[in-house]
């Protein structure tokens, strides 16, 4: 028979599953430190995935949470990225260009590109993400290799 102890246990232990139970992607990761100038110039590991067409903008209607309109055209030219909290500072964050690079799968030319930010998402898949336009993504790849690069759809990546 159950001690009124182990059956607190057990009642805590289901309460808890129950708060952390609406929860069904990939395990939650806390972010990262807000990001600001004084970072210096150190690579940083985040996670990148990509958002609209496979060679687009990021947003079908080329815009996204920072406001900006027609991000397909200069000076974002497809090259947009949305980013987590630390990145994205509720705002403070839009405009702002990293370079990022990636060294694995193979597809990955480990050459920088620039991207900027231009929308977010708080999708909590790590401690930085940049969901990437499908263009941005691409640019990471070896030459002819961006559409395999792409179909590996999350990768880790250095900003
Ligand atoms: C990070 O940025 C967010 C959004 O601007 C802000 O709410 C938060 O307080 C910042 N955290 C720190 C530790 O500065």
């Amino acid at each position: 028979m159950w001690s009124s102890m182990q059956a607190h246990v057990a009642m805590v232990v289901a309460l808890a599953f129950l708060v952390s139970g609406d929860w069904c992607g990939p395990p939650k990761v806390p972010p990262g430190k807000n990001i600001t100038a004084t970072y210096g110039s150190d690579w940083l590991d985040a996670k990148a995935t990509w958002y609209g067409k496979p060679t687009g903008a990021g947003p079908d209607d080329n815009g996204g949470g920072c406001g900006y309109k027609d991000v397909n055209k200069p000076p974002f030219n497809s090259m947009g990225a949305c980013s987590n909290i630390p990145i994205f500072k509720d705002g403070l964050g839009c405009g702002s260009c990293f370079e990022i690079k990636c060294d694995k799968p193979a597809e990955c030319s480990g050459k920088p590109a620039v991207v900027y930010i231009t929308d977010m998402n708080y999708e909590p898949i790590a401690a930085y993400q940049f969901d990437l336009a499908g263009t941005a993504f691409g640019t990471m790849a070896k030459k002819g290799e961006e559409e395999k690069l792409r179909k590996a759809s999350i990768i880790d990546m250095q900003f």
